[in-house]
């Protein structure tokens, strides 16, 4: 088979540049200690219910200005009694699924994270004003989705 001059090149140029990409993403996806966003907790999906702290859901406070709040998601909603935590202070949300992937997330603000079964997924947030906020699945889970949801009550 002949190949042309300049397709030869052309050749050439493509494997190279192929490879420099693939090395850049390789470096890239493992030298940075990169995590999935919410962290690196895993979590036995089966056996949420009794694990810390899921086995209690909802609100508890760990000082006088951190308080953790614990949720479970699940086909179709979170469970979470009475969710009601203080404006100004540091809320630290824990959220895991016990069967597909869902979201965790509070309309007007900057909590969105994606809740995976396995994971246990974390994120801080303060809220500044007191109000009762929307929690919502933007992650479709399923036929009852749309009905994924939820309130959380700052004060
Ligand atoms: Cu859960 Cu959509």
């Amino acid at each position: 088979m002949h190949l042309h001059k300049y397709e030869k090149i052309w050749l050439v140029f493509g494997i190279i540049a192929l490879a420099i990409f693939l090395g850049v993403v390789g470096v890239s996806a493992f030298s940075h200690d990169h995590t999935p966003a919410g962290g690196m907790h895993t979590i036995d999906p089966e056996k949420v219910n009794e694990t810390a702290p899921f086995d209690k859901p909802g609100v508890t406070q760990i000082d006088d200005d951190t308080y953790q709040v614990a949720i479970v998601a699940m086909a179709f909603g979170y469970t979470a009694p009475e969710l009601k935590v203080p404006a100004g202070k540091e809320i630290i949300f824990h959220v895991t699924s016990t069967d597909v992937v869902h979201s965790f997330t509070i309309d007007n603000t900057k909590v969105n994270m994606m809740v995976v079964p396995g994971q246990i997924t974390t994120k801080s947030y303060t809220f500044d004003k007191p109000g009762k906020y929307l929690i919502l699945c933007n992650e479709y889970c399923g036929t009852g989705h749309h009905m994924m949801f939820n309130e959380i009550e700052v004060y």
